[in-house]
């Protein structure tokens, strides 16, 4: 099957993807702005302690409050990202992406106003608020991106939630700038900038179709499904999925507790759950947490201009990727994007090391974190939070996006509180431990991760079913899905 984008992609089906994954530039958004006015913020910590204290913050005491203003979004994230199964039946997808922008507002109320009630306290909760808020939009819009994607195109739509969280992290990486937003007097305004896209969010979620497949499956509303359709008749192939729904009457609805404990599910959830944490563990967000202090230690004179560089490779790889995924697959993409990353995380070793000997190394191990970043956007950024959903079908769905969106966010707050400690420990070695993980994960993907392109939902399952049944040892689940896919011409 060719990907046809002239023929389906219609206006109302970008209209709908456009506007979810304003949600993921969100995430994006949020991941990245703490990062630049670090030290400006400090500065109002000191100054809300002298004025409370009569005496300046004690060092410790500032890391501290730092550390904990930094990880409190990823611990948010967790609790958002866990309770997505919560809202997305009850609520359906698009009310769900609707309802939660309440927290974004919230969250820009608190965080925006801190400085004028004197309250570091209030930015701390913001960045917790706007961590659940996240974590919540990590769940929500692929799911429902896939739900309304005709399957030729799932890849490739599915990474549009990566281009918004790319073209988030750049935005704010830009915005963040001293002589932007990130001075003194403005910074609660490059905190608070999130209630723009949750404003517009909340303006045209209204105009856009709930998934056909939850009104389909999950309400049993034929004809409200064929008219969200993404209208002229091109989008989500109703066959299919009556399909599925007939196959969801024999399967009860899936818990997280029943999903973790039933066996059919247990090879899917591995492959999904190794996926979000080859994301993480690659080490990425050491990259865009921490790039300004990793670009001083290399020696490069402009960091900050630097770090807006990963932010412009890592927007146009994901690019990149939009155009290949449906060509290539998500395998091979996934592979070659690792590798790529320990190929690169061995070079800025080597640069790091090498950097008092020889000064031009900088050079290097700029090229090294761009290539890594670059690698990062082939594959292992985009495809593991698209591809959740396409390994389960409707029924376990949503708890299988909980499990595996917490046990991204635990991977990236783990990375996020650990980095610091162990490069202080490792010096310029600490990107070795990457290497090391990075290539466990590709010789997991290469055993065990099936090919997704091009299947629908129902085969996806069969395939894992299959699988299954023909014994953990005897075959792979990606071996499986190679003898599904010897019949297709295009695989
Ligand atoms: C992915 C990750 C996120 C990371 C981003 C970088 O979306 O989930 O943690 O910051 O890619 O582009």
């Amino acid at each position: 099957m060719k990907p046809d984008f002239a023929h389906f992609v219609t206006p109302s089906l970008l209209m709908a993807v456009g506007s979810a994954v304003l949600g993921s530039l969100q995430f994006g958004y949020n991941t990245g702005v703490i990062n630049a006015p670090q030290r400006i913020i400090e500065s109002f910590y000191n100054e809300t302690w002298l004025w409370r204290f009569s005496e300046p913050i004690s060092h410790p005491a500032l890391t501290a409050l730092w550390s904990l203003t930094v990880a409190i979004f990823p611990v948010g994230g967790m609790i958002g990202s866990f309770s997505v199964g919560l809202f997305v039946n009850r609520f359906g997808r698009k009310n769900s992406m609707l309802g939660a922008n309440v927290l974004a507002v919230l969250s820009a109320a608190l965080m925006g106003l801190s400085q004028l009630a004197s309250s570091f306290e209030m930015l701390i909760v913001g960045r917790f608020v706007v961590g659940v808020f996240c974590g919540l939009c990590t769940g929500f819009v692929p799911m429902y991106v896939e739900e309304i994607s005709p399957t030729t195109l799932r890849g490739a739509l599915g990474t549009l939630h990566q281009l918004g969280v790319v073209i988030g992290i750049l935005l704010a990486q830009i915005l963040g700038l001293e002589w932007l937003l990130g001075s003194l007097s403005l910074w609660p305004v490059l905190l608070s900038f999130t209630v723009l896209p949750a404003l517009l969010q909340c303006v045209l979620l209204p105009f856009c179709p709930e998934s056909p497949r939850y009104l389909l499956i999950n309400c049993s509303q034929e004809s409200e499904a064929h008219e969200g359709r993404l209208l002229d008749g091109s989008i989500v192939d109703m066959q299919e999925m009556r399909e599925e729904s007939h196959r969801m009457q024999q399967e009860t609805s899936v818990s997280i507790l029943e999903l973790l404990r039933t066996p059919a599910y247990k090879q899917p959830l591995m492959v999904a759950v190794m996926l979000q944490l080859s994301q993480q563990l690659s080490g990425i967000n050491a990259v865009f947490y921490y790039s300004t202090g990793i670009f001083e230690k290399a020696g490069v004179s402009q960091p900050v201009y630097a770090t807006i560089g990963t932010g412009v490779v890592n927007t146009a790889f994901t690019v990149v990727s939009l155009f290949v995924v449906e060509r290539v697959g998500r395998r091979p993409l996934h592979l070659i994007g690792l590798m790529g990353m320990a190929v690169s995380a061995v070079f800025l070793t080597v640069a790091m090391a090498l950097l008092e000997q020889l000064a031009w190394m900088s050079y290097v191990s700029i090229a090294a974190i761009f290539s890594f970043v670059a690698f990062f956007e082939i594959g292992p950024g985009p495809i593991p939070w698209f591809i959740v959903a396409e390994l389960f079908s409707q029924g376990p769905r949503p708890a299988a996006v909980a499990v595996a969106g917490f046990s991204n966010w635990s991977a990236n707050f783990l990375v996020g509180i650990c980095f610091q400690y162990i490069e202080q420990l490792c010096g310029p070695f600490v990107f070795i431990i990457f290497t090391v993980l990075l290539l466990a994960f590709f010789i997991f993907t290469y055993f065990k991760v099936p090919e997704t392109k091009g299947r629908t939902f129902e085969e996806i399952s069969a395939g894992f079913k299959r699988a299954g049944a023909g014994g953990a040892d005897k075959y792979s689940a990606s071996e499986e899905f190679n003898t599904l896919r010897g019949d297709d011409p295009d695989l």
